[in-house]
Protein backbone atom coordinates (compact mmCIF):
# COMPACT_ATOMS: atom_id res chain seq x y z
CA UNK A 1 0.00 0.00 0.00
CA UNK A 2 1.40 3.62 -0.61
CA UNK A 3 1.75 6.04 1.92
CA UNK A 4 -0.55 8.86 2.41
CA UNK A 5 2.70 11.36 1.55
CA UNK A 6 2.99 9.20 -1.96
CA UNK A 7 -0.48 9.27 -1.90
CA UNK A 8 -0.05 12.57 -1.98
CA UNK A 9 2.15 13.14 -4.45
CA UNK A 10 0.78 11.12 -7.01
CA UNK A 11 -2.45 12.98 -6.48
CA UNK A 12 -0.82 16.39 -7.06
CA UNK A 13 1.44 15.05 -9.95
CA UNK A 14 -1.87 13.93 -12.11
CA UNK A 15 -2.48 15.54 -14.78
CA UNK A 16 -5.40 13.70 -15.18
CA UNK A 17 -8.49 15.59 -13.73
CA UNK A 18 -10.65 12.68 -13.12
CA UNK A 19 -7.53 10.33 -11.89
CA UNK A 20 -6.87 13.46 -9.60
CA UNK A 21 -10.20 13.18 -8.45
CA UNK A 22 -10.45 9.56 -7.19
CA UNK A 23 -6.90 9.78 -5.71
CA UNK A 24 -8.11 12.38 -3.81
CA UNK A 25 -11.28 10.41 -2.93
CA UNK A 26 -8.81 7.94 -2.07
CA UNK A 27 -6.90 10.22 0.43
CA UNK A 28 -9.87 11.31 2.21
CA UNK A 29 -11.09 7.82 2.81
CA UNK A 30 -7.43 6.62 3.91
CA UNK A 31 -7.83 10.03 6.33
CA UNK A 32 -10.72 9.07 8.01
CA UNK A 33 -9.35 7.81 10.99
CA UNK A 34 -6.53 10.35 11.41
CA UNK A 35 -3.93 7.76 11.59
CA UNK A 36 -0.46 8.77 12.75
CA UNK A 37 1.83 9.84 9.59
CA UNK A 38 4.85 8.21 8.82
CA UNK A 39 8.07 10.35 10.30
CA UNK A 40 10.58 9.34 7.60
CA UNK A 41 8.85 9.25 4.59
CA UNK A 42 10.93 11.07 1.54
CA UNK A 43 11.05 14.77 1.43
CA UNK A 44 8.48 16.81 -0.85
CA UNK A 45 9.39 17.48 -4.75
CA UNK A 46 9.85 20.87 -5.94
CA UNK A 47 7.86 21.30 -9.25
CA UNK A 48 7.11 24.38 -10.63
CA UNK A 49 3.59 23.37 -12.00
CA UNK A 50 1.15 20.82 -10.31
CA UNK A 51 -0.20 18.28 -12.58
CA UNK A 52 -3.08 19.48 -14.76
CA UNK A 53 -4.36 18.32 -18.05
CA UNK A 54 -3.42 20.26 -21.37
CA UNK A 55 -6.12 22.32 -22.01
CA UNK A 56 -7.16 25.00 -20.87
CA UNK A 57 -4.52 27.28 -22.23
CA UNK A 58 -2.92 29.36 -19.67
CA UNK A 59 -2.58 33.31 -20.87
CA UNK A 60 -1.89 36.13 -18.22
CA UNK A 61 -5.06 37.53 -16.78
CA UNK A 62 -5.89 40.56 -19.00
CA UNK A 63 -6.26 37.95 -22.00
CA UNK A 64 -8.95 35.67 -20.46
CA UNK A 65 -12.65 35.18 -22.28
CA UNK A 66 -14.58 38.48 -21.21
CA UNK A 67 -17.20 36.82 -18.79
CA UNK A 68 -20.30 39.19 -20.27
CA UNK A 69 -23.09 37.19 -18.64
CA UNK A 70 -25.36 37.79 -21.34
CA UNK A 71 -24.14 35.78 -24.00
CA UNK A 72 -24.33 32.06 -23.78
CA UNK A 73 -20.25 31.88 -24.44
CA UNK A 74 -20.23 34.60 -21.83
CA UNK A 75 -22.48 32.46 -19.21
CA UNK A 76 -20.37 29.49 -19.91
CA UNK A 77 -16.97 31.27 -19.69
CA UNK A 78 -17.65 32.68 -16.48
CA UNK A 79 -18.87 29.11 -14.93
CA UNK A 80 -15.41 27.75 -16.77
CA UNK A 81 -14.07 29.78 -14.54
CA UNK A 82 -15.46 28.73 -11.47
CA UNK A 83 -14.13 25.62 -12.48
CA UNK A 84 -10.63 26.71 -12.86
CA UNK A 85 -10.72 27.76 -9.54
CA UNK A 86 -11.96 24.84 -8.39
CA UNK A 87 -9.38 22.60 -10.03
CA UNK A 88 -6.77 24.93 -8.80
CA UNK A 89 -8.09 24.41 -5.25
CA UNK A 90 -7.65 20.91 -5.45
CA UNK A 91 -3.76 21.45 -6.39
CA UNK A 92 -3.55 24.25 -3.33
CA UNK A 93 -5.24 21.54 -1.04
CA UNK A 94 -2.88 18.44 -1.92
CA UNK A 95 0.50 21.25 -1.62
CA UNK A 96 -0.28 22.21 1.61
CA UNK A 97 -1.10 18.77 3.07
CA UNK A 98 1.92 16.97 1.00
CA UNK A 99 5.09 19.87 1.26
CA UNK A 100 4.52 21.35 5.16
CA UNK A 101 6.66 18.10 6.59
CA UNK A 102 7.13 19.98 10.17
CA UNK A 103 3.75 20.76 10.90
CA UNK A 104 1.53 18.75 12.86
CA UNK A 105 -0.30 15.67 11.60
CA UNK A 106 -3.97 17.47 12.18
CA UNK A 107 -2.57 20.27 9.65
CA UNK A 108 -2.02 17.42 6.71
CA UNK A 109 -5.61 16.32 7.76
CA UNK A 110 -6.98 19.52 7.33
CA UNK A 111 -5.91 20.00 4.09
CA UNK A 112 -6.84 16.80 2.90
CA UNK A 113 -10.16 17.17 3.83
CA UNK A 114 -10.44 20.74 2.03
CA UNK A 115 -9.02 18.94 -1.47
CA UNK A 116 -11.80 16.45 -0.69
CA UNK A 117 -14.39 19.31 -0.41
CA UNK A 118 -12.68 21.27 -3.40
CA UNK A 119 -12.02 18.03 -5.27
CA UNK A 120 -16.57 17.58 -5.31
CA UNK A 121 -16.99 21.46 -6.14
CA UNK A 122 -14.78 21.01 -9.50
CA UNK A 123 -17.21 18.08 -10.28
CA UNK A 124 -19.97 19.77 -9.30
CA UNK A 125 -19.14 22.55 -11.56
CA UNK A 126 -17.65 20.61 -14.55
CA UNK A 127 -21.52 19.08 -14.53
CA UNK A 128 -22.81 22.76 -14.81
CA UNK A 129 -20.52 23.48 -17.55
CA UNK A 130 -21.23 20.36 -19.14
CA UNK A 131 -24.70 20.99 -18.88
CA UNK A 132 -24.56 24.22 -20.46
CA UNK A 133 -22.90 22.40 -23.82
CA UNK A 134 -19.33 22.99 -22.35
CA UNK A 135 -16.22 20.88 -20.86
CA UNK A 136 -13.22 22.03 -18.33
CA UNK A 137 -10.49 22.99 -20.84
CA UNK A 138 -12.89 25.25 -23.08
CA UNK A 139 -11.81 28.41 -22.65
CA UNK A 140 -8.18 29.69 -21.82
CA UNK A 141 -7.32 30.39 -18.18
CA UNK A 142 -5.02 32.36 -15.42
CA UNK A 143 -2.63 30.42 -13.83
CA UNK A 144 -2.29 33.15 -10.46
CA UNK A 145 -3.75 30.91 -7.94
CA UNK A 146 -1.02 28.20 -8.47
CA UNK A 147 1.81 30.51 -8.98
CA UNK A 148 1.14 32.18 -5.61
CA UNK A 149 1.44 28.56 -4.00
CA UNK A 150 4.88 28.23 -5.78
CA UNK A 151 5.66 31.39 -3.80
CA UNK A 152 4.90 30.47 -0.93
CA UNK A 153 6.32 26.58 -1.02
CA UNK A 154 8.79 27.45 1.32
CA UNK A 155 6.76 28.22 4.33
CA UNK A 156 3.66 27.19 5.91
CA UNK A 157 3.45 30.67 7.59
CA UNK A 158 3.50 32.37 4.13
CA UNK A 159 1.21 30.09 2.51
CA UNK A 160 -1.36 30.35 4.87
CA UNK A 161 -1.20 34.28 5.01
CA UNK A 162 -1.10 35.17 1.62
CA UNK A 163 -3.40 32.01 0.02
CA UNK A 164 -6.40 31.23 2.36
CA UNK A 165 -5.98 34.75 4.00
CA UNK A 166 -6.00 36.42 0.80
CA UNK A 167 -6.87 34.90 -1.96
CA UNK A 168 -9.48 32.25 -1.31
CA UNK A 169 -10.81 34.63 1.18
CA UNK A 170 -11.74 36.84 -1.79
CA UNK A 171 -13.94 34.16 -3.24
CA UNK A 172 -16.12 35.34 0.19
CA UNK A 173 -16.58 38.39 -1.45
CA UNK A 174 -17.32 37.55 -4.97
CA UNK A 175 -19.36 34.71 -4.68
CA UNK A 176 -22.40 36.24 -3.60
CA UNK A 177 -22.53 38.63 -6.12
CA UNK A 178 -21.90 35.53 -8.94
CA UNK A 179 -24.52 34.43 -7.30
CA UNK A 180 -27.36 36.80 -7.71
CA UNK A 181 -26.34 37.13 -11.39
CA UNK A 182 -27.11 33.60 -12.18
CA UNK A 183 -30.09 33.54 -9.97
CA UNK A 184 -31.05 36.53 -12.14
CA UNK A 185 -30.93 34.14 -15.38
CA UNK A 186 -32.74 31.42 -13.63
CA UNK A 187 -29.95 29.06 -13.47
CA UNK A 188 -31.22 27.67 -10.05
CA UNK A 189 -29.10 24.51 -10.26
CA UNK A 190 -25.65 26.47 -10.76
CA UNK A 191 -26.89 28.79 -7.71
CA UNK A 192 -27.25 25.64 -5.76
CA UNK A 193 -23.49 24.35 -6.23
CA UNK A 194 -23.04 28.12 -5.72
CA UNK A 195 -24.16 27.56 -2.12
CA UNK A 196 -22.13 24.66 -1.86
CA UNK A 197 -19.41 26.23 -2.72
CA UNK A 198 -19.33 29.32 -0.30
CA UNK A 199 -20.37 27.32 2.50
CA UNK A 200 -17.53 25.03 2.16
CA UNK A 201 -15.32 28.03 1.70
CA UNK A 202 -15.57 29.83 4.78
CA UNK A 203 -14.44 26.60 6.56
CA UNK A 204 -11.42 26.60 4.41
CA UNK A 205 -10.78 30.07 5.14
CA UNK A 206 -11.07 28.95 8.76
CA UNK A 207 -8.53 26.90 8.58
CA UNK A 208 -5.65 28.82 7.07
CA UNK A 209 -6.51 31.17 9.98
CA UNK A 210 -6.48 28.70 12.39
CA UNK A 211 -3.03 27.62 11.26
CA UNK A 212 -1.46 31.27 10.41
CA UNK A 213 -2.80 32.15 14.24
CA UNK A 214 -1.01 28.59 15.19
CA UNK A 215 2.57 29.55 13.59
CA UNK A 216 2.49 32.98 14.85
CA UNK A 217 2.07 31.78 18.39
CA UNK A 218 4.75 29.12 17.99
CA UNK A 219 7.54 31.45 16.54
CA UNK A 220 6.66 34.21 18.64
CA UNK A 221 5.29 37.04 15.79
CA UNK A 222 2.52 39.21 16.27
CA UNK A 223 -0.34 38.18 13.72
CA UNK A 224 -1.59 41.45 12.58
CA UNK A 225 1.76 43.42 12.52
CA UNK A 226 3.40 40.74 10.62
CA UNK A 227 0.53 39.96 7.84
CA UNK A 228 0.81 44.54 7.28
CA UNK A 229 4.35 43.81 6.63
CA UNK A 230 3.58 40.78 4.13
CA UNK A 231 1.07 42.29 2.03
CA UNK A 232 2.60 45.35 1.36
CA UNK A 233 5.75 43.36 0.81
CA UNK A 234 3.62 41.00 -1.71
CA UNK A 235 1.74 43.94 -3.49
CA UNK A 236 -1.16 42.77 -2.02
CA UNK A 237 -4.86 44.20 -0.76
CA UNK A 238 -7.51 42.29 1.51
CA UNK A 239 -9.68 44.84 1.09
CA UNK A 240 -10.43 45.63 -3.17
CA UNK A 241 -13.81 46.44 -4.12
CA UNK A 242 -16.61 44.79 -1.84
CA UNK A 243 -15.69 42.98 1.40
CA UNK A 244 -18.56 40.46 3.10
CA UNK A 245 -17.42 41.36 6.58
CA UNK A 246 -19.92 38.90 7.63
CA UNK A 247 -18.33 35.74 5.83
CA UNK A 248 -14.82 36.99 7.11
CA UNK A 249 -16.00 37.16 10.68
CA UNK A 250 -17.31 33.87 10.10
CA UNK A 251 -13.93 32.61 8.66
CA UNK A 252 -11.84 33.43 11.64
CA UNK A 253 -10.93 37.10 10.84
CA UNK A 254 -12.34 39.29 13.84
CA UNK A 255 -14.51 42.71 13.25
CA UNK A 256 -11.56 44.26 14.91
CA UNK A 257 -8.60 43.00 12.43
CA UNK A 258 -10.80 43.97 9.82
CA UNK A 259 -11.04 47.47 10.83
CA UNK A 260 -7.30 48.01 11.29
CA UNK A 261 -7.06 46.46 7.56
CA UNK A 262 -9.13 48.75 6.30
CA UNK A 263 -7.18 51.54 7.73
CA UNK A 264 -3.82 50.32 7.07
CA UNK A 265 -4.87 49.29 3.30
CA UNK A 266 -6.53 53.15 2.82
CA UNK A 267 -3.07 54.60 4.07
CA UNK A 268 -1.17 52.36 1.63
CA UNK A 269 -3.53 53.29 -1.30
CA UNK A 270 -2.87 57.48 -0.14
CA UNK A 271 0.91 56.75 0.55
CA UNK A 272 1.11 54.61 -3.12
CA UNK A 273 -0.68 55.44 -6.41
CA UNK A 274 -2.86 51.76 -7.52
CA UNK A 275 -1.47 51.82 -10.33
CA UNK A 276 1.53 50.65 -9.01
CA UNK A 277 -0.22 48.11 -7.64
CA UNK A 278 -0.55 44.34 -9.05
CA UNK A 279 -3.95 43.07 -8.98
CA UNK A 280 -4.66 39.69 -7.59
FE1 LIG B 1 -13.85 25.31 -3.67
Amino acid sequence: MHSLYSLLEQALLSRDPEQKCRLVRELAERSAQRPPLEKNAAPPLDFREAGRPDKPNLVPPSAVTPRKMNTPEGYAAMLHAICHIEFNAINLALDAAYRFRLMPDEFVYDWIQVACEEEYHFRLMSGRLKAFGYAYGDFDAHNHLWDMAYKTAFDPLLRMALVPRVLEARGLDVTPGIRAKVAQRGDTETCGVLDIIYRDEVGHVKIGNYWYQHLCRQRGLEPMALFRNLLSRYDMFVFRGYVNLDAREKAGFSRFELELLHDFEQSMKTDNPPEGKQAV
